[in-house]
Formats: C-alpha cells, sequence, structure tokens
C-alpha cells in the first residue's frame, strides 16, 4: 500500500515515527520563491532542521551533471541513510531526486510533495525514477519507492490552464481504462467548475486509486501495468517533433489510438466521441495540423518485444486490454 497524505501536516508524523538525523528538501530555483509557503509550513513542522537544495528549473533538472551537483551536494551536508529527502516540485523534480535517493548510499528515504497537477496523480505515484540521457528521455532511472507521497491541492492555485490540461489529459485517461465516473465528472462541468477544490480533490483521488490499481498489479511494469500508457506511443512520436506539451500530445495520441483501436476491430467509434465531447467541454481543440507520426520513433518504444507491441486499447469505456500487434501492421495502419 501506498502512504499518500492529503496534507502538508503529515510531515509532523512521518517525521515522528523515522526520526531521522538530517532532512534536506529540493527544489528548483524557480518554484523556491513561488512555494516559499509551504517551505516555511513544512519547516515550522519539525524539530529537525530541513536544508533546502536549489536545482535548476523543469527538464534540465533532469540532466546527467544536475544529478552529480545534487549528489555532490548530498555528501556535502553529510547526508545518510538516516536522513530523509524531500523533493518539493513536479515531475522533473520528483523524478531527479527519488533517482538520486535511490543510488545514494544504495538508497536513503525520501518524500515526494508534488506541485502540478500531473505530478500529483502521476510522476509521484509508482516508483519509476528517471534522468534523461544522450538525448533519450529517462534512459537512466531506477523503480524506487518514496516513504511517503503529500499532495495538497493548495499548489495547484499557481497552475497555468496548460499545465492544468497537462494534467487532465492524464485524468481522461484513468477515466478511459478504468473509471467511467472521472468522465461523468468531467462532462458534467465547464473549466472552471472542475478547478473547484472539491471537484478537483475527487478528481485527485480517483485517479490516484486508479494508477495504484495498476502498479499493484505489476510494480515493475512487466504486463497490466503498460495499460496506463494508453495514448502514449502516439503521443511520444509527436510530443518532441511537434514541441507539443505532453497533455496534449496524450490527448492526441488517445485519439489516434482509438482510431487504431477501431481499425483493429477492438473499440467501437463512440468512445472517440465520447472523447470528443470531453474535449469540448474542457474547451480544447487539438492541434489541426497535419501532424505525422514518427514511426522510427515508435521503434523505440518500451513496450516492444521482438516483432511485436504490446498495444494497450480501450474496448469499452472504463475496460481496457492489452493486444500484441505486428509492428509492420501498426506502421502501415499509422502511415
Ligand atoms: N515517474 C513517472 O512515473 C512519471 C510519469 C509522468 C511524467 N513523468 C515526468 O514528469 C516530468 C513532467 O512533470 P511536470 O509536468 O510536473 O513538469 P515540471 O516538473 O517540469 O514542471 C513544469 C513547470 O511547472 C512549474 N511548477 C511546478 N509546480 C508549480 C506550482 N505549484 N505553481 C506554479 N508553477 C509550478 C515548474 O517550476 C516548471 O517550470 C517529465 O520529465 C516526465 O518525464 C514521470
Ligand atoms: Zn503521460
Amino acid at each position: 500500500m501506498l502512504n499518500i497524505n492529503y496534507s502538508l501536516k503529515s510531515l509532523k508524523i512521518i517525521v515522528e515515527k523515522v526520526k531521522p538525523s538530517k532532512i534536506v528538501l529540493v527544489s528548483s530555483n524557480n518554484l523556491i520563491p513561488k512555494l516559499n509557503w509551504a517551505i516555511t509550513e513544512l519547516k515550522e513542522l519539525t524539530p529537525v532542521e530541513i536544508k533546502i537544495i536549489q536545482v535548476p528549473d523543469g527538464e534540465v533538472a533532469k540532466e546527467w551533471g544536475v544529478l552529480k551537483e545534487l549528489l555532490s551536494d548530498f555528501i556535502e551536508v553529510g547526508l545518510n541513510r538516516k536522513s530523509i529527502v524531500i523533493a518539493l516540485g513536479g515531475g522533473s523534480i520528483t523524478d531527479l531526486v527519488g533517482f538520486a535517493s535511490s543510488i545514494y548510499q544504495r538508497g536513503v528515504p525520501y518524500i515526494n510533495i508534488p506541485t502540478t497537477l500531473l505530478a500529483q496523480i502521476d510522476s509521484s505515484i509508482g516508483g519509476k525514477t528517471a534522468i534523461n540521457f544522450l538525448d533519450y528521455k529517462n534512459q537512466i532511472g531506477s523503480f524506487y519507492n518514496p516513504i511517503a507521497i503529500i499532495i495538497d491541492s493548495r499548489f495547484l492555485e499557481t497552475l497555468t490552464e496548460r499545465q492544468i490540461i497537462d494534467g487532465f489529459a492524464e485524468i481522461i485517461k484513468y477515466g478511459l481504462i478504468k473509471d467511467p465516473s472521472i468522465l461523468e465528472i468531467i462532462k458534467s462541468c465547464n473549466l472552471a467548475a472542475l478547478r473547484e477544490e472539491s471537484v478537483m480533490e475527487g478528481l485527485i483521488s480517483k485517479s490516484i486509486k486508479v494508477k495504484e490499481y495498476f502498479i499493484e498489479k505489476d510494480p515493475y511494469d512487466l504486463n497490466i501495468r503498460q495499460i496506463l500508457n494508453f495514448g502514449h506511443t502516439i503521443a511520444h512520436s509527436l510530443e518532441l517533433k511537434y514541441n507539443l506539451s505532453h497533455g496534449e500530445a496524450v490527448l492526441i495520441g488517445m485519439m489516434e489510438e482509438l482510431k487504431l483501436g477501431e481499425q483493429l476491430g477492438e473499440a467501437s467509434p463512440e468512445i472517440k466521441n465520447y472523447l470528443g465531447v470531453l474535449l469540448k467541454n474542457l474547451n480544447i481543440t487539438l492541434n489541426k495540423k497535419q501532424l505525422k507520426v514518427d514511426w522510427k520513433s515508435i521503434l523505440h518504444d518500451k513496450k516492444i518485444s521482438g516483432k511485436e507491441i504490446n498495444l494497450p486499447v480501450v474496448k469499452k469505456l472504463g475496460e481496457a486490454k492489452l493486444i500484441k500487434v505486428r509492428l509492420d501492421k501498426l506502421i502501415s495502419l499509422i502511415k
């Protein structure tokens, strides 16, 4: 069971239980001033001093050089396996800090405090940590679970609409693959109503339950967890090429993979139409440019084994499965 908490105050209980010798909090140069209120609150919750370590913001945080700097900082502050590391930030920070914590002295306990919607419902949960390497995303990493995840909806107040939509793409994905009640909520509200705290908290906890369901069944991503990758085979092939946000790429990817599902005789057009209605509700218009999927990048997909790919398909709203598709067939359908 994951230790998920919905208040910053839970840090007090964790610290009382673990009794760490030292606590360090890692965040980005952009976030530390913005999230000063949270850092102050966290400092007040523990008698152990919290040392702050600053890393670069965004995807740059996942560079090899930044990891090296961070590990040097860990040594400099005298961190050891009785210490606690806190990651405060979006997915870039939790991915970097999780990985650094997993390799420093063969593993030091860490806590994720995710601050974007995407990180709260996705990247902070499931134990996947990574940095980028030689232009390959998430190429070096580990499976290493935080001792706790602390989610606070106040962080969402300062996110831009684009950042919120990035999170919504994954929330819709959870609805399509497992929990249609998520889709009903989104269908019945507009974006402003969805951003209300109580609605958001409901969607976040439902989303986390879906992710938990898959990671508990398959922690190392060998089979059923790959369903969480729905929409991502095509998304990854468009995201960098057209400089789309991850969320936008995933929304397009889901739409296109639903079409593929239809061509493979696995899905009905109603699902695609339903997704269209949700997007309209959220005021999202997908990029109408002629996007051409780069099938060469599909060949790097982690779901490939031999000449086949394990493709997640949504059979009905809330019901998905993996099917094996020959790569040559997939490419001919995409082209
Ligand atoms: N480990 C996993 O399972 C997993 C899953 C999905 C994505 N990811 C990774 O997550 C990363 C993307 O994460 P992200 O979308 O959270 O982006 P991010 O961490 O790069 O943050 C994006 C921007 O949002 C800002 N930000 C963060 N919190 C804020 C707040 N509360 N208010 C205002 N601004 C804030 C940051 O400073 C940054 O500029 C990618 O590197 C991706 O590979 C990992
Ligand atoms: Zn994603």
